[in-house]
C-alpha cells in the first residue's frame, strides 16, 4: 500500500486515478485549489469508492507552504502531479500564464516535496511534446518538437523532473506521455467537465449529441489517411488511470525513473469516432466540413510498447467503450434519460 498525494486530483484525470490507487488498495490525499474542477468530487470519489474521509486540501501548487503543511499533515510516499493548465489556445494568448501555472507552479511542488522528503514523483506529461512527428507510431525516443506553449511547459517540466532524477533529488519518477484521454467512469459519477467550447473531439460530439451545439467541425476531410480526417491515438481515462497505479507501483518498488507513452497504439480517425458514437448512443452528429486547422498533423499515435514491457500495462477498453461512458456521463449531467 502507498499513500500517494495526487495534485489536482479533484480533475477529470486525477478523479479516475483516485479510484483506481483506491481500487488496488492505495491511500490518496486530494490536493487541489478546484479551478478546473467540481467541489463536490471528493464526496462522489468516497461514494464510488466506498473509502471514508479522503483528505482534501485546497490549495494552489505554487503555494509551497502550504502544500508543504499539506504534506506535513499527510505523509506520503510520492505525488502524482496533475494540476496544470491545459488548453493550447489559452496558452498561447497568455503564456505567462502557463509557464507561471505550470513551470513555476512545478518548481515550487518539488521545492514542497523537497522539504518535507518525499521523492517519488508521477508526472502528468503529454504528446503534444513531440509535435510534429515524422511519422506514426511515434516511440518515447522520437524527437520532441514543441509547437504550442502548453507543449512547451510540458517539456520543461518533464525536464525539470528527469534532472532532479538524475542528480538523485528524486529518488523515483515517471514522466508519462498521454495521447488522447476520452471516456468516463462506466458508473457515470466522475467525467470531464469542460468550462466553455470543449477543445476535444469527444466532449464536442457528446455536447452535439445533447443538442448544446448544432453540429461538429471536421477540421479538414482531405488529409493522407484512410477517410481523409485526422487520425488520433484516444484512450480510455479508465485505462489511463489504471496506467498511473502501475507506473506508480512499478518506480516505487524499483526506485526507477522513466519517460513512457500511453496509448493504444490503434489510430482512429474523426470520422471513425463519430460513427461509433452514433452506434454506441443512437444519435445523429450533424458534421460540417471545416478547412484544416494550423498545425494539425494528419496521424498521431503512439508506440505503447514501452509501457507493456516495463510495467505490464496495455489498454483494454475500445472506442466503443469510449463513446459508450462518454455518453453515459454527459446525458447524465444534461438530464438525458434515454441510456
Ligand atoms: N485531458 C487531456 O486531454 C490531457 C492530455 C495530456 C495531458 N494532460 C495533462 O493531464 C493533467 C490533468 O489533466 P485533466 O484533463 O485532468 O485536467 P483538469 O483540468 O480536469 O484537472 C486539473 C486539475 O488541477 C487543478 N489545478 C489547476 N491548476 C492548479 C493549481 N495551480 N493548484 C492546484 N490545483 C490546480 C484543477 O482545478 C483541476 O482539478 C494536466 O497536467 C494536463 O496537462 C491532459
Amino acid at each position: 500500500m502507498t499513500r500517494v498525494l495526487l495534485t489536482g486530483g479533484a480533475g477529470y484525470i486525477g478523479s479516475h486515478t483516485a479510484v483506481a490507487l483506491i481500487e488496488r488498495g492505495h491511500e490518496v490525499v486530494i490536493l487541489d485549489n478546484f479551478a478546473n474542477s467540481e467541489r463536490d468530487v471528493p464526496a462522489r470519489l468516497e461514494r464510488l469508492t466506498g473509502r471514508a474521509n479522503i483528505p482534501v486540501i485546497e490549495a494552489d501548487i505554487r503555494d509551497t507552504g502550504a502544500v508543504s503543511a499539506a504534506l506535513a499533515a499527510h505523509p506520503v510516499e510520492a505525488v502524482i502531479h496533475f494540476a496544470a493548465l491545459k488548453a493550447v489556445g489559452e496558452s498561447e494568448a497568455d503564456p505567462l500564464l502557463y509557464y507561471d501555472m505550470n513551470i513555476i507552479g512545478t518548481i515550487r511542488l518539488l521545492q514542497a516535496m523537497q522539504a518535507q522528503n518525499v521523492r517519488r514523483i508521477v508526472f502528468s506529461s503529454s504528446a503534444t511534446v513531440y509535435g510534429q512527428p515524422d511519422s506514426s507510431p511515434i516511440p518515447e525516443d522520437a524527437p520532441t518538437r514543441v509547437q504550442n506553449i502548453y507543449g512547451r511547459t510540458k517539456l520543461v517540466m518533464e525536464d525539470l523532473i528527469s534532472d532532479l532524477a538524475r542528480t538523485g533529488k528524486l529518488q523515483a519518477a515517471a514522466n508519462l506521455r498521454y495521447f488522447n484521454p476520452v471516456g468516463a467512469h462506466p458508473s457515470a459519477m466522475i467525467g470531464e467537465t469542460p468550462r466553455g467550447v470543449p477543445n476535444n473531439l469527444m466532449p464536442y460530439v457528446t455536447q452535439v449529441a445533447t443538442g448544446e451545439r448544432p453540429h461538429l467541425n471536421v477540421f479538414g476531410n482531405d488529409y493522407d489517411t484512410p477517410d481523409g480526417t485526422g487520425v488520433r491515438d484516444y484512450i480510455h481515462v479508465v485505462d489511463l488511470a489504471r496506467a498511473h497505479a502501475l507506473a506508480l507501483e512499478h518506480i516505487c518498488a524499483n526506485d526507477v525513473s522513466l519517460t513512457v507513452n500511453l496509448g493504444t497504439g490503434t489510430g482512429i480517425s474523426v470520422l471513425e469516432l463519430v460513427r461509433a458514437f452514433e452506434r454506441a448512443t443512437g444519435r445523429e452528429i450533424p458534421l460540417n466540413i471545416a478547412p484544416r486547422r494550423p498545425g494539425d498533423v494528419a496521424s498521431y499515435y503512439a508506440n505503447p510498447d514501452m509501457a507493456a514491457r516495463v510495467f505490464g500495462w496495455q489498454a483494454a477498453l475500445d472506442v466503443n467503450d469510449m463513446c459508450r461512458d462518454s455518453w453515459a456521463w454527459q446525458a447524465r449531467r444534461a438530464g438525458i434519460n434515454d441510456i
